[in-house]
This record gives structure tokens, sequence and C-alpha cells, in this order.
């Protein structure tokens, strides 16, 4: 498709599929788990008749990057205007790999993003699609964990803006033992709602760490007993409940308890690539519990994510 292009200042109509999110660290993503699905679906075609791609954040099927617009110089070069680029999402880069999936399945919450998913179903008429709309954790939880897997196989990809993925869901794909499941944690998500102080800590915060972790455990794990020191006055402050882990401790709490349901799961890849504070840990987990799945996940997984390094 060609790049949309406006006049610096004027107001681009917007395209159906148009979904502006991430950054350069969203192509790192995204070719991560392209590599990862094409390694897979070719190393599982020979064995599976039915390999299914399951993505549950599918968004649009593209990714809009703008280059804003730049004006022209004393050199007389002249103006540039804004440009909107395309880019695939996660939704086509799962219909573009090779050997093909025999079932592809997009979900999303949002009405517009459906649309655009439904358009996407159009232009492949021969491909298995099928779009769900609504809450991807109602549909893993009571759909997608009650199907028949004892002859497919699937790549699930997570990609959540922040912390919607229930713990109950990781669940439901880990009792699969059929799905191989590519996950961006917010790890900002955890430390913003998990605050220093356990004070700052609301109910409805709770609430949502609990949902994400699965456990309410979280709370005297990552906090302990903090006394501050006294002060000029001999006034002995009252003590405090702080969070001991920063946020490389958050990670290896999230990973540990990911290892609690996961026969495998890999070392977490940090993004944004080489800054801090890192903001995402993205998972490869693997549910199947054979011995010989194990090792094929893990040659292909860590070969893939140390060539991203
Ligand atoms: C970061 S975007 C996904 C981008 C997509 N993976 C891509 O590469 O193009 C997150 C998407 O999840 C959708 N979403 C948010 N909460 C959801 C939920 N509970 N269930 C399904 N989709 C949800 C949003 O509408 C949005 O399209």
């Amino acid at each position: 498709m060609l790049p949309r292009v406006g006049i610096r200042g004027t107001h681009l109509a917007r395209d159906a599929d148009e979904h502006e999110f991430g950054s350069d660290d969203t192509d790192t993503k995204l070719r991560l788990v392209r590599d990862y699905l094409s390694a897979y679906a070719t190393a599982l075609r020979p064995k599976f008749n039915h390999l299914w791609y399951i993505d549950a954040f599918a968004g649009t099927g593209s990714r809009s990057v703008k280059h804003p617009a730049r004006p022209g110089d004393f050199m007389n070069v002249e103006d540039v205007p804004e440009r909107v680029e395309k880019r695939p999402g996660s939704a086509r880069i799962g219909l573009e790999i090779s050997p093909a999936f025999d079932r592809v399945i997009l979900m999303d919450s949002k009405p517009r993003h459906i649309a655009a998913l439904e358009a996407l179903k159009v232009e492949h008429p021969h491909r298995d699609i099928h779009v769900v709309p609504g809450d991807c954790n109602r549909f893993i939880q009571d759909q997608l964990a009650k199907t028949n897997w004892a002859s497919k196989r699937a790549a699930l990809f997570l990609d959540p803006y922040g912390m919607e993925v229930e713990w109950a869901t990781l669940k439901a794909i880990a009792s699969t033992e059929a799905i191989d499941v590519w996950y961006l944690f917010s790890l900002e998500g955890l430390y913003r709602n998990a605050a220093h102080d356990i004070n700052d800590v609301d109910q409805v915060k709770r609430a949502a760490l609990t949902k994400l972790l699965g456990t309410d455990e979280w709370e005297r794990e990552l906090y302990s007993v903090h006394q501050p020191p006294t002060d000029l006055f001999d006034y002995t402050p009252p003590e405090e409940r702080r969070r001991n882990a920063d946020v490389a401790g958050l990670e290896a709490y999230v990973t540990r308890r990911l290892r609690e349901i996961f026969p495998m799961v890999l070392d977490p890849y940090a993004l944004p690539v080489g800054r801090k504070p890192q903001r995402f840990s993205l998972y490869c987990m693997i549910s199947n519990k054979d011995g010989k799945a194990l090792g094929l996940a893990r040659r292909i997984g860590d070969h893939i994510l140390k060539a991203g390094k």
C-alpha cells in the first residue's frame, strides 16, 4: 500500500485499519514473534494437520507509523509533509507465515478494530479466519481451553497495552498442553500499580494486581516492614510497609510465578532494548509437557531471543 501523504497542518482522513501504537521496539517485538511463528510452523507442519495461530490482542492488522512534517530550510529545500507509513501488525504477520497456519483466530475488544479484522478476512477469502469480538480472557477461558487439542497445536500471542491478561487466562492456556505463547508482560503496569508505599496501593490497584498475578500473596512477597529513622526530636515515625523488589526483582517474581504454571518459560527479553527503565518483559512460554516438544521449543526460542539481542 502506498504511504498516505498529507500537507503539513491539514487533517488526514483516517483509514479503517489505522492503529498508531508502540515505537521502534514494537518492530523488534514483532520481528521476534514472526521469527518464532515461522520456525514453529516449519517444524510442526510435517507432524500436525491442525496448526493454529491465535492473536488475542490483534489490533487492526496494521500498525501506522507517523513521520512528522519537516519545514524547508534556507537552502531552499522544500517542506516535507507529514507521512503515515503502514506496517504489518501481528494479525497480518500471522497470515503471512509460510508454511501457512490452517486456522487463524483474531480477537479484539474494540469494535473499530474488529471491523478492520473482518476486512482482513475478506482480503483472504481462501483462509480459515475467525474474528472474535470481545474480551479475549472470556473466549480463552470459556472456549479455547475446552477445545479438544489432541491433534492440534497452536501458537498464541498476548500483546496487551497494559495489565489486561488475567492469570486465569494463562492457567487456561497452560491446561491445553498444546499451545506455545508469546506474552508481552507490562512490567511498567506492575511497578506503577505496586507503589513503593503499600498505603498508596488502593483497593482497585490491589484487585488488578491480584488478577494479573493470580494470588494476593504478592503483598507478602514484594513488601516488607521498614522502620523510618528517629528524627532530631527523638520522634520515631510509625513503621511503613515498602516494596522491597526493584524492577529486576519484580521481573524475577513474575518469571517465578509463570514457571509455576508452564513447564517451560524462557528467560524474558527486556523492552525497550538497552534503555532503562525496562517497560516490558517479552516471555516465550510452552504448555506442552512432552520432553521432545520442550527441547524443540527451547532450541527455537533461545536461538531467536539470542539473535534478537
Ligand atoms: C497493543 S494493541 C495490539 C497490537 C497488535 N498485536 C498488532 O501488532 O497490531 C492491543 C489491542 O488489544 C485490544 N484489547 C484491549 N483489551 C482487550 C481485551 N480484554 N480483549 C481483547 N482485546 C483487547 C485493543 O483494542 C488493541 O487493539
